[in-house]
This record gives C-alpha cells, structure tokens and sequence, in this order.
C-alpha cells in the first residue's frame, strides 16, 4: 500500500526513518537531508516530517522508557522501534499535537504500508492502545525519575546541577522550549526601524531585543521574511550577535574567522566594517554556505578550507582579529537541535576543549601584538569554555577585556537567547 504524501502516516513513516538513523548516531540535520535529498517531497510533507522528528527528540527519553515497558520484547528493526518511540513521544506530549485516535491509527497505518514493518501492525496497535487506556499512571511512573522527567541523559543534569545549582532547572526547561526565530538587521542595508515598518506592512509581527536584533512573534520559514532573499535580514540568534561587536572593527582591519561555517557571524563582521577578511573552515562542505550567505548578502570575504589547527593556509601575514568560534558538544544551543543530547558522550567535552585548545594556540602566534582574539563556545560545560579560557590565559599571558562570559539559555522574557560563551582576548605588546 502507497501512503499520501499529505497523510500524517507518510510523516510518521519517514520521521521513524530519521529517527532510526539519529539512533544509530547520525545527527538529525544530516539524517534529515539524507531522507529528503532526491526523494522530491513536497514542501508540507518535508515540514511535517521534520516536525515530528525535532517534537519526538524532545521527549525521546520517556519514549523510549515506553517502548521497554509497554514491549514484551526489543521491537526490530531499528525502523520499528522509531516507529512506536515516534508515536509513544507525541502520545506523551502536554499538549498533544493529534488526537489521540487519529495518532493511533496513523501510526499503525504507517506500520502496515511498509513491508518490512506490516508484520508488527497487531503489536504496535496494542502498544499504542495500551498508552492510551494506562497514560496518566504510565507517564507518573517513569517522571518519577529525573532523567525521564527532563527528557535528558543523567549524567547531563548532573553535569548541569553541579555547574549551576541554582539555575539548572530552568536551564534544562529552555531546552525543552520552542526557540524563538531571532532576526539580524543588516545596517548597511536599513534600519531596525525601517524592518520594523516593513514587516507591520506584511501583516507580520515583530519586535526588538538587541542593538540590531528582531524577533518575530511567531516562527516562519525564511522565504516569507520580507527582506531576507535580498540581504535585509539574516536569521542569527540574539546571544550569536554579540560576536561581532565585541571586536571592535574598523575599516580596513585584516580579520580571520578561523571556525566560520555556515558564516552567521562572518556576515556580521562584514557588515559592521571594510574588512579584509579570511572565513577558513575545516569543512569544504559546510564552507559552501558562508560562500551562499555572503552572496545573499552581496559581501565579499576570502574562504578558504583548512584546520585552524594548522598552518598550511596560512600566508604568514598577522590578523588584526580573530574570531575563534570553535567546534564544541553544543550544549548551548539543545533547544534548537534537541538530538544533541541524545548523541553526545560525557567525555565529548573534554576531548573537543583539547582540539580547541590547540586551535587556539595556533591561532595566538598569528595574531598581531595588541590584536584581539574573541574566543566563543555554544557549550554550557565549564571544561569548554570558562576552564579552557582561564587556561588559555595562564599559557599565553593573553589580557582579558570586558566581554559577557558565560550567558545561560533561561528563556526569560527579557532575554530569551542560546547559551553561549565569550570571552575576549588581547595580544599584550611586548
Ligand atoms: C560553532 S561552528 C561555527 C559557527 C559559525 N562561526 C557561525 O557563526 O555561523 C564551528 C565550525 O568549526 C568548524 N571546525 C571544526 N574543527 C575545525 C578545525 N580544526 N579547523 C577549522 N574549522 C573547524 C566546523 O566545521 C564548524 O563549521
């Protein structure tokens, strides 16, 4: 049997299919690209899929505890037990995205239309059913441990609570929120407040929560924001858009973003000034994007692949600048990749703080004497970020400026960014 593409059980099907693949450690963007490139999906199947995927990973722990508790044995294939954890995690939802029944019979319909699954349709209905009648107990049960409550791995609360134990809780809720769609108002182009007309005109609702930063009130796809295929508006973070201003740019500046795929902050730099500038990233891949994000917003940059590590990029002629935005566990930004804590090992962050260290001093011997090196992290482990700057420090002799430190995703009202982590360096003049 063929599904619709416009049938949730097509959805549901192909999400199982994703999230199968994030199981077996692929991260959710790349097993989400895999599943579309070629397949000719239209827009609203892809949206669909998509949104049961990044709701599934949001609940992802209690599903699967489900799928233990309410399976006599481990469902194969892989394929299968995504299948019933898809649907137990929206069955769990606080506020259910489907009726319950409609979720039900989809699932089981996704279940028989693939011939590799059509055989577990009697299981995965009674699973299913069996949610439904027992759901309040079940659900009472299992939140009675932390893990299965915050929908996190343990030792990532632990890790969490000992680092801030007074803000964790609220820490790990931002993390189970939809993230806002923050907007960066490209001033060489207009104003906050011509952006703000623009978009009242368009019936769109907006307001601002940073120097150059919109949010929208409700999150839409980049081809409906007026302004954004032209290079008016870049989607970008409130917390991301410190980076910029915090190296103090001037025209005429040889700059280096030494971590710049997919190039949020390199279009920033260039914006705020005439630079010289130099976009390296270890992945050529990911480096095509800054080359797409730079065009949309008709700016221009030398891009470069190679590791920041090394120094066979290199012409050997000093940065005034560096923006080291180094590869880190992304602890910071769960929110928006909510399969990061599902995929992450505890010793990650240790093993990503010795590469960056590295990276970082490499990059200090191609910094001019009373040059400025912004390190940044979206990671919230210490180990990461404070740890490795103060390290950094202590072997290099770098000053420290004024810059925010550590900034806690907390969802508040006023401040509802990622969490990310700065920390400004200057090269002393010997
Ligand atoms: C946090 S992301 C950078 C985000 C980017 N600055 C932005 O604002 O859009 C880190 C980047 O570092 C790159 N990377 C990882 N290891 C690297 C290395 N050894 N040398 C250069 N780039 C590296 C990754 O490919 C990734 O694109």
């Amino acid at each position: 049997m063929k599904l619709r593409p416009d049938s949730l059980a097509f959805a549901l099907s192909n999400a199982a299919r994703a999230l199968a693949s994030v199981e077996a450690g692929t991260a959710l963007p790349r097993a989400l690209s895999e599943l579309f490139d070629g397949a000719n999906l239209p827009p609203a199947a892809r949206g669909a899929i998509q949104d049961l995927c990044y709701r599934s990973l949001r609940q992802w722990g209690i599903a699967q505890a489900l799928v233990s508790k309410l399976s006599d044995n481990p469902p194969t294939p892989p394929k299968l037990k995504a299948l019933l954890a898809c649907a137990l995690a929206l069955l769990s939802e606080d506020e259910p995205g489907y009726a319950d029944h409609t979720l039900v019979d989809q699932a089981v319909t996704a279940c028989a239309a693939d011939p590799e699954l059509a055989r577990a349709k009697g299981m995965v209905n009674a699973v299913l059913r069996r949610m439904l009648r027992e759901r309040a107990t079940l659900l009472a049960q299992l939140r009675q441990h932390a893990d299965l409550r915050w929908n996190y791995p343990a030792w990532w609360i632990a890790g969490l609570q000992s680092a801030y134990p007074s803000e964790w809780e609220r820490v790990l809720a931002a993390g189970n929120a939809q993230p806002p769609l923050t907007l960066r108002v490209n001033l060489r182009k207009a104003t906050v407040a011509d952006m703000l007309d623009r978009f009242t005109h368009a019936g769109i609702a907006a307001h601002q929560v940073g120097p150059v930063a919109l949010r929208l009130a409700r999150p839409r796809p980049v081809h409906e924001i007026p302004g954004f295929a032209d290079g008016y508006v870049s989607v970008q973070d409130a917390a991301a858009q410190l980076a910029a201003p915090l190296l103090d740019l001037q025209d005429g500046m040889r700059v280096l973003d030494a971590c710049a795929a997919p190039g949020g902050k390199t279009g920033h730099l260039l914006e705020i000034a005439q630079l010289d500038l130099l976009a390296l990233d270890h992945d050529a891949l990911r480096l095509q994007r800054v080359a797409q994000n730079l065009n949309r917003l008709q700016l221009q940059a030398e891009l470069r692949q190679g590791d920041a590590a090394a120094k066979d990029w290199w012409n050997g002629q000093l940065f005034d600048r560096i923006l080291a935005d180094v590869p880190c566990t992304a602890s910071g930004i769960v929110r928006r990749h909510p399969d990061i804590r599902w995929l992450r090992r505890p010793e990650d962050a240790a093993q990503l703080a010795r590469l960056s260290a590295a990276i970082l001093d490499n990059l200090w011997t191609m910094l001019k004497p009373g040059g400025r090196l912004l390190l940044v992290t979206c990671s919230l482990w210490p180990e990461e970020s404070e740890m490795q700057a103060r390290r950094f420090i202590e072997r290099s002799g770098a000053r420290r400026l004024e810059a925010p430190g550590q900034l806690l995703p907390l969802a508040a009202a006023d401040a509802d960014h990622d969490g990310l982590f700065y920390a400004l360096l200057e090269k002393p003049r010997v």
